[in-house]
Order: C-alpha cells, then structure tokens, then sequence
C-alpha cells in the first residue's frame, strides 16, 4: 500500500493500522515517520508533494503482500485561513499543487505504471461540498480532488477509487485550524468547541474504517465519510 503524507495524523495512522493487518506499506512525504523506516515490511520515499520536479521522479514500488495494490492520496495543507481576497498566488498555487495536482499526477502514474488489481483512494473533505468563510483555496483544492475522483471511477468502472470525507479529525490540522482567529475564519469558535467537548473523528478510527472499506468487496459510495460510515 502507497500512501502520501504519513508522518503525523491520518496518514500516520492508516500507516500503523495497514501495517498492523499484514500489508507492506511505502510512505511518500518531506519525513519519515520511525513506524515505517524501522518496521520490516515499511519503507519510506522522500518526496515534497509540492514539488513538481521531485514528484515527477518518483518511482512506486508494487505492493508485494497482496494481489492488489492501493494508493491513499492523503497528504495535504489547509493552506491560506484568511478571505479569499487576500490569498497571495504563492498561497494558492502551494495548496492547489499539494492538495490537487500532486494527487492526480501520482494517481496518474499509479494506474499507468502499477499492473494488476488495484484501488486508488483520495482524503477528501467536507471542505469540498460546504463553503467555509476563509478557506477558499482548501475548499477548491479538495472538491477539484473530489471531481477528479468520481471522473477516474466513471473511467475505470473495474477498480475501486473514491475520494472519502474523514470527517473533523484530531490531527496537527485541526490545531492549526484552532490557531487562526475569527478575523480570518469567523468559524473559528465552533471548531475549538468541538475539540474542547471532545467530539472530533480520532485519526485511528479514521483508519480502521478505510482499510474496512478496502477490504470489504461490495459496492461503497464514490463518495463517503468515515465519521458516520458503518463498517
Ligand atoms: N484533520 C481533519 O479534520 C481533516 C478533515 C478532512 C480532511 N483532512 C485531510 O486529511 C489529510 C491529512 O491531514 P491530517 O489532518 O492528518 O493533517 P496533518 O497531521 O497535518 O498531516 C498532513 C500530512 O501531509 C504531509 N505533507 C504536508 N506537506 C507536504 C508536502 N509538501 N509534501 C509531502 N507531504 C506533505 C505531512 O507530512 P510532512 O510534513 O512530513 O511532509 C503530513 O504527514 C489532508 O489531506 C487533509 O486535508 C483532514
């Protein structure tokens, strides 16, 4: 299993819980993560996302303990928290490459260079189907991730690709989030209030139902969240 930004968060824990259910598990981001480069069946690529060049290069390695191969695009930023007037183009244009394009590139190379079964999965976001004052480009970057995977399911009906809503989970992001102030998000107080009443998705629960899902071989929505899906 493929997996981008596995070094804190979701993908840290989709990390530990795929290796902890036998898979071998390759990591692509700027750190690695211990769980991986000290685990037998864990490696780790070096790769900034954001990095046309560096992502271009990259070669991905075939799953070697299962018939099928799955990448999980799920690195991402939040990008610029402040109105939409006021994000710069190097703001925009980081989150857009990291969120977006970086995603569809590597799911590009994932179906044209790995041979076999496979399934291709996206961390998609609530983000991406309700308007959230101050987060424009994360807004845009993921309902483009969102469209770009139901386009890939309609172009490949024999494989299982979807693009999932974590739901609010307990990650560095959300205490990014926290950090900003109502000037930029005027949102800002309900996510602290969630975080304090402890009602945020933890990351673990995040992964359990995702390698559910993966292992599961009837039909899931192309488009569904972790936090309310029943596994
Ligand atoms: N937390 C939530 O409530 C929530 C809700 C909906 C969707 N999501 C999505 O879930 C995904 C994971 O987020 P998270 O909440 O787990 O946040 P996180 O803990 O901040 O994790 C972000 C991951 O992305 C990687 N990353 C950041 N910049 C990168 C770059 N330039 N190149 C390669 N990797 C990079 C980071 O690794 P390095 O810094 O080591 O590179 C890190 O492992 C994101 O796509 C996010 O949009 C989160």
């Amino acid at each position: 299993m493929i997996i981008t930004g596995v070094s804190s968060g979701i993908g840290r824990a989709i990390s530990a819980e795929a290796l902890r259910l036998g898979w071998y598990v390759e990591g692509i981001g700027r750190n690695a993560p211990a769980l991986l480069t000290e685990h037998p069946r864990g490696s780790f690529t070096t790769c900034d996302l954001s990095d046309r060049t560096a992502l271009s290069g990259l070669r991905l390695a075939e799953d070697q303990s299962y018939e099928l191969t799955v990448l999980v695009n799920n690195a991402g930023t939040l990008g610029p928290v402040k109105p939409g007037k006021n994000a710069s183009w190097e703001e925009i244009d980081h989150c857009i490459t990291l969120n977006t394009s970086s995603a569809m590139l590597l799911s590009a190379k994932f179906l044209a260079e790995i041979s076999g079964e496979k399934q291709l999965y996206f961390t998609g976001s609530g983000a991406a189907e309700f308007a959230i004052e101050g987060w424009s480009a994360y807004c845009a970057s993921k309902a483009a991730v969102h469209m770009y995977a139901s386009v890939l399911a309609k172009e490949h009906p024999e494989l299982r690709i979807h693009a999932f809503r974590p739901g609010k989970v307990n990650t560095p992001m959300q205490a990014e989030i926290r950090a900003t102030t109502e000037e930029d998000f005027p949102g800002v107080a309900h996510f602290v209030e969630e975080f304090e009443s402890g009602s945020l998705v933890l990351p673990e629960t995040v992964a359990t139902s995702l390698l559910h899902a993966i292992d599961r071989k009837d039909e899931i929505p192309v488009i569904f969240s972790t936090s309310n899906y029943t596994v």
